[in-house]
This record gives C-alpha cells, sequence and structure tokens, in this order.
C-alpha cells in the first residue's frame, strides 16, 4: 500500500471548501493529472455519489469511480475509488484554522493489485508527486484572485502568430490555463442565460447553478428547455425551485421584448446576463423583422434583450457577457454590410461581421452604462464540439474533432466572467481563457468609439425599441 499525507491552508471558511470539494467532479478543475470528472449520480452530494474520472497517469489515461463512503457535512469526506489493479480511500478534513482561514488535510491510501502491484516502487514517487501538483492546484482554486486580468507577453506573442493563435482555440488553450477553478459561490445571485438548451449555453447555466445562482434559461422550444433545466438540476444538485425557463425565439423582436419583460417582474434585480445564443446560416433570409439572420440572432437579439432587462442589470450592479468569436478577427465593423444581399451572401463572412459588431457593440455598452454599474465584457469561447459546429461546420468538427474543445471548457470564461471577483475589473474587453485578447489581428479591422456609437444608432433605428435612459 501507498500512503500519503498533505495539508494546505487556504484563506477560506471550511464550509466553502468544503461544498467545493464534496462535489468532487470539480477536482478536473484544480487536479492536474485529472482529465475529465462528472458526477454520475443525480443531486447534492451525499453519501453514495459516485463520480467518473479520467486520469492521465505517466502520459495514459485510466478512468477510475469514486464513491463517497462518509460525509461529515461541512468537515470530512471520505471517498473510495476503484479503477483496474487499484483501490483508493482517500480522505479530506476541512478544520477551520484562525480567522477565516481552512486547513485541508488530505491523506491517501492507494493499494495495488494484479501486475499493477510490481510497480509499486516506482508508483510511490510518482503518486507522492502527483498529490502534491493537486494540492498545490486545490490551494490555487480556493483562492479567491482580485488583480484584473492583463495578457501575459506569451500569449501576446501568440495572438500576433496565426498558426499559435489558432492553436490556443483548441482544447490546448484551455489546459495552458494556470486556474480553471470556480469556485467563487453566488448563493442569491441570479443568472439568465440565452440559447441555454445545447452546446456551451447549456454547460454555462449548469457551472452557474452549481455555484449557487439561480439560473433562468432562455430558448424557443419548450420541450428543449425542460430538458435543459432537467439536466442543470441533476449536474449542479440544485433544489427545484433554483432554475426557471422563459420561451422566446430570438429571431423575434416582439418576443425577445416579451421575454426581457418577463425576466424583469420575475427577477428586478438581475446579476448576470449571458447573450450566449448564436447561429451561422448558409442561405440568406430575413427574420421576421426584416433583418438579415445572422445578424438578427447573433447581434440584434443580445442589442433587445439586454436593453430590455437593463433597469434589473442597474439595480443589481449585474454584468453582461457577450459570446462573440475568434471568426470576428477577418472582419471589419462595416455597418453598411449588416443588411446582407442574397447574392453576397456567404455564413462565414456574414457570422464575422456580426460578431465583430457585437463587440463593437460591446465596447460602447461598457461606455455608455460602465458609469453607472453594469459590466460588459465579450469572448471568444475557443473552437468548442457543440451541435451548433457539427451543423454549420462538418468538416471542421470532422478534421479537427479531437482536439475540439468540450462544452464545459468552452463555457469556461462566460462563467469566470460573470462569477469572479477578477473579472470585475475589466470592462469593455474581449476575452479568450481569461485574458483579456486584443480586438483587433489584421490591420484596418480596429474600430474607434464613435464607430461603435454609430452602430448603436443603427440598431436602434433598424429595431425601434426604447432604450434604456439613464439619469
Ligand atoms: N462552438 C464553437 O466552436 C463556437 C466558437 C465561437 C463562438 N461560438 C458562439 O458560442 C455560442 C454558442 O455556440 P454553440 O456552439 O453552443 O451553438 P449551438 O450548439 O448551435 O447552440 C446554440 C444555442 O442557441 C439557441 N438558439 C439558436 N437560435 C435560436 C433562436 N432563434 N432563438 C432562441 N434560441 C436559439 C439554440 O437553441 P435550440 O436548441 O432551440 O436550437 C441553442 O441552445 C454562439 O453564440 C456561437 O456563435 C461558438
Amino acid at each position: 500500500m501507498i500512503k500519503v499525507e498533505r495539508h494546505i491552508t487556504v484563506e477560506r471558511s471550511p464550509v466553502d471548501c468544503f461544498r467545493y470539494l464534496a462535489d468532487f467532479s470539480t477536482c478536473e478543475q484544480w487536479d492536474p493529472a485529472v482529465y475529465r470528472a462528472e458526477k454520475l449520480t443525480t443531486g447534492a452530494p451525499r453519501v453514495g455519489s459516485e463520480f467518473r474520472l479520467v486520469v492521465s497517469v505517466a502520459g495514459r489515461r485510466r478512468t477510475l469511480r469514486y464513491r463517497i463512503e462518509e460525509m461529515t457535512a461541512g468537515q470530512r469526506l471520505v471517498l473510495r475509488g476503484r479503477a483496474a489493479g487499484l483501490e483508493t480511500t482517500e480522505t479530506i478534513k476541512c478544520t477551520a484554522d484562525g480567522n477565516n482561514k481552512c486547513r485541508i488535510d488530505y491523506r491517501g491510501e492507494f493499494s495495488l493489485r494484479g501486475p499493477l502491484a510490481r510497480f509499486k516502487p516506482m508508483l510511490k514517487p510518482l503518486t507522492k508527486r502527483m498529490v502534491r501538483h493537486a494540492m498545490d492546484g486545490l490551494q490555487r482554486a480556493l483562492t479567491i484572485n482580485y488583480t484584473a486580468p492583463r495578457q501575459g507577453w506569451a500569449s501576446y506573442i501568440a495572438d500576433r502568430s496565426i498558426l499559435a493563435g489558432e492553436a490556443l482555440f483548441t482544447d490546448r488553450g484551455y489546459f495552458a490555463m494556470s486556474n480553471r477553478s470556480h469556485a467563487e459561490f453566488m448563493d442569491g445571485r441570479v443568472v439568465a442565460v440565452t440559447g441555454a438548451t445545447g452546446g456551451i449555453g447549456r454547460a454555462i447555466a449548469a457551472e452557474y447553478a452549481r455555484l449557487g445562482a439561480r439560473i433562468v434559461l432562455i430558448g424557443r422550444n419548450s420541450q428543449r428547455l425542460a430538458d435543459a433545466a432537467q439536466y442543470v438540476h441533476d449536474f449542479a444538485g440544485a433544489d427545484a425551485t433554483a432554475v426557471d425557463t422563459i420561451e422566446a425565439d430570438l429571431l423575434d423582436i416582439s418576443q425577445i421584448q416579451k421575454a426581457g419583460a418577463e425576466l424583469l417582474e420575475r427577477h428586478p434585480q438581475l446579476d448576470v446576463l449571458v447573450n450566449n445564443a448564436g447561429a451561422m446560416f448558409d442561405t440568406f433570409e430575413h427574420s421576421v423583422d426584416g433583418i438579415e439572420r445572422t445578424v438578427a440572432i447573433n447581434l440584434v437579439a443580445p442589442f433587445v434583450l439586454t436593453e430590455a432587462v437593463m433597469p434589473a442589470l442597474l439595480a443589481a450592479q449585474g454584468r453582461v457577457v457577450n459570446m462573440s468569436s475568434g471568426g470576428m478577427y477577418a472582419a471589419k465593423l462595416d455597418i453598411k454590410a449588416l443588411a446582407g444581399t442574397p447574392d453576397s451572401h456567404g455564413a462565414l463572412s456574414a457570422y464575422a461581421r456580426a460578431k465583430r459588431a457585437l463587440v463593437a457593440l460591446n465596447a460602447h455598452w461598457s461606455r455608455r452604462y460602465g458609469d453607472a454599474g453594469v459590466i460588459f465584457n465579450a469572448m471568444h469561447p475557443g473552437w468548442v464540439a457543440t451541435p451548433g459546429v457539427a451543423d454549420a461546420l462538418p468538416r471542421f468538427n470532422a478534421v479537427l474533432g479531437p482536439i475540439l474543445r468540450d462544452a464545459r471548457m468552452g463555457a469556461d470564461t462566460a462563467v469566470w466572467l460573470g462569477a469572479s471577483a477578477a473579472a470585475a475589473r475589466a470592462n469593455g474587453a474581449f476575452f479568450l481563457d481569461r485574458t483579456p485578447r486584443p480586438t483587433a489581428l489584421v490591420p484596418g479591422t480596429g474600430f474607434k468609439p464613435s464607430q461603435a456609437q454609430s452602430l448603436y444608432a443603427w440598431l436602434r433605428n433598424t429595431t425601434g425599441i426604447e432604450i434604456h435612459v439613464l439619469r
């Protein structure tokens, strides 16, 4: 048997530390050896809850199944793990250590069986090293960072080299982040997510729910909304009142306004709005409001919904996350071209223009509402394997499949932007992997504040909606 003990101290309450650890699937956020972890049982973690971990050991992936054997709420957790040739018993204890500090003690017992037992002399130091790295990761994960996010020189250079920059759009970029944790809880706060019935949006909603936020899922199909709400409950172990749904087709301005009014009525304070819904269209068609559909869903829908719920965002001093795309780097802000024409329509170019305009709108909003306390940031989720990508870009999906991100990786920055103390110190920026990135890389694609203001005027004219007047 290999026995390993280690402890760390963090500036968090034992209750917070225990809550984060009891959903043991969070270990994928802090243990560098864990590639993937998921909770297999639904509901809040309790004795009997099971987890599946995919762990990389010496370059090979192994699957372990864990079960919570004992649990003393807020204090102690005993987990038993099993894999071929390996059985582990791991005990985690959280104890108050002075003023709002917590000491976390870890004790692991690893029994090797069969052919694996022969490698014990080699595996002992490896196991100790893995535990050390995991505990260091846990300490980082639980330590709240208040520093304003900044781009380091390595990613600055990578952004300016096409190959390195695009490589970071794959899962490599996600794994290159030094901290992937979501450990800042959001009890009592309200988060609304559009496009929450699948792909990245559903993963965003699920992670916010795990942090304790009340979630409003916005989607166009009642059955898919009900399925997504069930998924979020099961993932987060949230109670039945924590997830709410609103039905609206975001290609229709009147339905968006109705959804906004409903959201305002149910939640006079909205802490986070994630404008995630988006799509790419091969053919040129107008929405019911006479707007080219790519522009309607990726630009007009976030504009109308955000303005509609602005009183609730102002009341909560909330944050807005606008889901753009790295594709926007290919386009300049061209307001006239947003109308589109059937002859010049291309799915990718229309998408790039709309996502570029969303980044310009984000910058304008941050100036317009920043002093009133609402924070706006836009982001690129990376290249993510979702139903939308499989449908719109089947060849891209087939070729890059193995290195595409999964939905939770694509969701990461959208959750961090709404939940973390560090992200509250950014406004009007464009993020990838929790790092602010340049909004223009190709010469001639940058925009001035006056152009973003003209875009805002164009959106007001095109939609005819009332915008919020600041007093
Ligand atoms: N995946 C990527 O690699 C990638 C890269 C860059 C940016 N993005 C952006 O990330 C966001 C999410 O992308 P994804 O890949 O997760 O897309 P997805 O799998 O296609 O999911 C899109 C979501 O938007 C909803 N939606 C689409 N049209 C709608 C409408 N008219 N009314 C209401 N809801 C509507 C869909 O609802 P239904 O279930 O009803 O269809 C779905 O929930 C998008 O803004 C996308 O542009 C994605």
